[in-house]
């Protein structure tokens, strides 16, 4: 294989750029732009708080720093260093002026007493080493400056130790040399200054994340509370907390709670009520009938009437299912193992496979039921059964796959409903009355998750099941 060769022109560096960025098809450059930004914000609130009111903050606080410190800089510490340069000539000038030891006794003494500096002379000394700045440094820039303007002799300068500064001059009968306490050219403002800054700001920062956090932490329980109720796992009353707005959220989330409570209790009581109140006058047709006698027609009612019990024994048990039930922590991987041994018992081939963290939390008795109806389903309609029970980030995934007929695409919404069969027979011995998907799907909604019918790779139905974890 041959490496493809790169194309250079703008066309291909932007054909090449789209690859690398994944553009898909139907994506402007300018939507590729956005959603690629959308992916580099931070996507909690906190650190968007942060970005959004500290991160201006500090940058102001940096540039003010920054300028400060030039300004600065370059004002005092230039001028304090032209003024230890002009000590200097001073003191060569009033040298050159009065002559003689006696005289540069009482200089050195003079320059020692009132300007801090150390005057010592090299007679016919001549001045050898060439200064090395330290580019890092910030006096050593300063001082070369100051001793190149306001000097005009050869120089040679070093900051010997931490505290001094040594500045030697070649004059016509020698070197000259003064050594200066580096304080002579610091002030320390200048790190109060940063000290104060960066001290300020970091308090600063501190109280904002303090409230921050505290406005947001009720947000955030908020949010674990919500998706609590949407996987269908009971929400402990709870005071709204925190903010004006996330009060006003937290309440309205209350209501609602209240109100999908009541909805779903009312209609469940209704339905068991109707129910319940139909087989009073079922029972008094199946004693009229069979006080008839034996007769075709009334064999035909009879069966009308058995198949009648059966759909409202099946949705009263539907009806008083296992609504109550908690959820606890569950092993799905026990759960399917389980519920394929027991199926294996009734015979067939079941295979099963499982792959990844299987933890979870359900109510144990829902999610066996859901899943023994896929599988009864299954064995009812195909011979051979695979299980398998496969961990995703967000959810995990249980399949049931078998190799019957399988139903038409457009009859797997259908058979959701409840009653609803696609062999219209009420053959007990069949079927049994179309609740078996009703009840799964109903479980596995109940936790936040969601049940489909597809078209199985072994050429039968595939019952997938996504549950939230
Ligand atoms: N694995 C499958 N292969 C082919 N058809 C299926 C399969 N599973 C379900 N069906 C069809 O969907 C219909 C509804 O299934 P459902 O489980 O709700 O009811 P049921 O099995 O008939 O009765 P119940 O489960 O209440 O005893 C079935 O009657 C059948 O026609
Ligand atoms: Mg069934």
């Amino acid at each position: 294989m041959t490496a493809q060769p790169l194309d250079r022109s703008p066309g291909g560096i932007l054909a090449w750029l789209d690859r690398r960025l994944g553009r898909r098809e139907d994506e402007s450059r300018g939507a590729l732009l956005r959603r690629k930004l959308r992916k580099l914000q931070p996507k909690t609130l906190l650190a968007r708080v942060v970005i959004i009111v500290i991160a201006p903050v500090v940058l102001a606080q940096l540039i003010v720093t920054a300028v400060f410190y030039e300004i600065h800089w370059n004002n005092v510490a230039g001028r304090l260093a032209r003024a230890l340069v002009n000590d200097v000539n001073f003191i060569i000038a009033w040298r050159a002026d009065n002559p003689g030891d006696q005289n540069f006794r009482w200089i050195q003494q003079r320059a020692k007493d009132d300007l801090r500096l150390t005057v010592t002379f090299e007679p016919n000394a001549v001045l050898q080493r060439q200064t090395d700045t330290d580019p890092f440094s910030f006096v050593e820039p300063t001082i070369k400056r100051a001793l190149e303007r306001y000097n005009t002799r050869p120089f040679y300068f070093d900051i010997n130790n931490e505290d001094d500064v040594l500045i030697r001059i070649q004059l016509a009968d020698g070197v000259l040399q003064v050594v200066s306490p580096l304080s002579r050219l610091y002030t320390n403002t200048s790190y109060t200054f940063i000290l104060a800054m960066v001290g300020t700001t970091l308090i600063l920062l501190g109280i904002a994340l303090l409230f921050m956090h505290r406005t947001i932490e009720p947000i955030r329980r908020l949010a674990v509370i919500a998706d609590n109720l949407g996987k269908g796992r009971e929400v402990p009353d709870f005071q709204p907390e925190g903010v004006l707005e996330t009060q006003q959220a937290a309440r309205a989330f209350l209501t609602m709670r209240e109100r999908l409570r009541r909805q779903v209790q009312q209609r469940t009581e209704m339905l068991a009520g109707v129910s319940h109140d139909l087989r009073t006058p079922l029972t008094r047709m199946r004693l009229g009938l069979a006080m008839m006698g034996d007769s075709p027609d009334t064999a035909a009612l009879k069966g009308d009437i058995a198949d009648m019990e059966r759909m409202i024994e099946g949705y009263l048990a539907f009806a008083r299912g296992d609504g109550d039930e908690e959820q606890a922590p569950l092993d799905i991987g026990a759960l399917v193992e389980e519920v394929a041994a027991d199926a294996r018992r009734a015979g067939g081939a079941i295979s099963t496979r499982l792959e990844g963290n299987m933890k979870a939390i359900a109510r144990p008795l829902a999610m066996k039921r859901c899943l023994a109806n896929l599988v009864a389903n299954a064995q009812r309609y195909g011979k051979t059964i695979a299980i398998s029970a496969v961990r995703r980030k967000r959810w995990i995934e249980i399949i049931v796959d078998d190799d019957g007929p399988g139903i038409p695409p457009e009859q797997r919404e259908d058979v959701f409903r409840p009653f609803v069969r696609l062999e219209q027979s009420r053959n007990p011995l069949t079927g049994g009355v179309g609740l078996g998907l009703t009840i799964a799907r109903d479980i596995v909604r109940g936790h936040g998750g969601d049940l489909v019918l597809l078209q199985s790779p072994m050429k039968g139905l595939r019952a997938r099941l996504r549950l939230p974890v």
